[in-house]
């Protein structure tokens, strides 16, 4: 980070990085329970996004809160209207992508994406993704881990967490990071509405975390195979059994 700007994602910050509509228009609250609250029934246009330094009620998925400390991570969710014959669950591994694509720019190491909604970097969560959808227009919440030290990170979580910072040992300027991953989302989602998730597997299929691990999937024990071009994923119980996934969590081996 450099010593000469602060390290903020106030409007005025992050305005000179944007480019495109995604983050057009930025809402910023310096403190919110929720970013995903400022934008549900909101009527803001595709691409408007929500953006504040501290959550006090932050969601994670399956009901469990999303924790940061203040000024930290990028917390920040993004209203789309994706059309009608779209697959929505598909959303989460569009905007895995497009996090793990800016986590790598950011940082020059290769982040997986873990389906269906984690972003990881050496093994370790950095990233987690919540789509809501509320009357055809789905908020996608994104948190991502930036300058948290080790002992900000949350010890209780089921997969291992990390940080930017505790992967690559440098603090990271926030601002041009939410941009570029504003800029990766909008043009993964683009193809996406095109072409559905097809148009992303090139990219989408070698960062794919779990294919050949180990997993458990509702207490069955096998291996994850793949993520299917459909989105859901492909796993091979050890007892033979081929399975198709469309949601949940998969438990894997550490
Ligand atoms: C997960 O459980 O992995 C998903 C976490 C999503 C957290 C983000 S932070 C910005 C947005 N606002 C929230 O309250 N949650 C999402």
């Amino acid at each position: 980070m450099s010593a000469a700007t602060a390290d903020s994602l106030a409007p005025e910050v992050v305005a000179a990085h944007l480019r495109g509509r995604f983050g057009a228009p930025y809402l910023f609250e310096e403190e919110c329970e929720s970013t995903q609250l400022l934008l549900h029934g909101s009527g803001l246009p595709e691409g408007a996004v929500a953006v504040t330094e501290h959550q006090t009620g932050g969601r994670g998925r399956m009901g469990r809160p999303w924790l940061a400390p203040p000024r930290t991570a990028v917390l920040v969710s993004i209203l789309l209207h994706p059309p009608p014959e779209r697959h929505l669950p598909e959303l989460s591994l569009v905007a895995a992508l497009a996090v793990a694509e800016a986590v790598e720019v950011a940082t020059e190491l290769a982040a997986q994406v873990k389906w269906p909604n984690d972003v990881m970097l050496n093994r370790r969560k950095v990233a987690g993704i919540l789509p809501e959808l509320i009357e055809g227009t789905v908020v996608v919440g994104i948190g991502l881990n930036v300058n948290q030290a080790r002992h900000e990170l949350p010890l209780d979580a089921p997969t291992a967490t990390a940080s930017l910072r505790t992967q690559t040992g440098t603090t990271s300027d926030r601002a041009p990071l939410v941009a570029s991953l504003l800029a990766f989302l909008e043009h993964r989602y683009d193809a996406w509405r095109e072409g559905g998730l097809d148009a992303l597997y090139d990219e989408l299929g070698p960062r794919d975390f779990l294919r050949g691990r180990h997993v458990t999937i509702d207490g069955a024990p096998g291996t994850a195979i793949l993520i299917r071009r459909d989105g859901r994923l492909e796993v091979e119980t050890d007892s033979g059994e081929h399975r198709l996934v469309e949601s949940g969590e998969v438990e894997y081996e550490r």
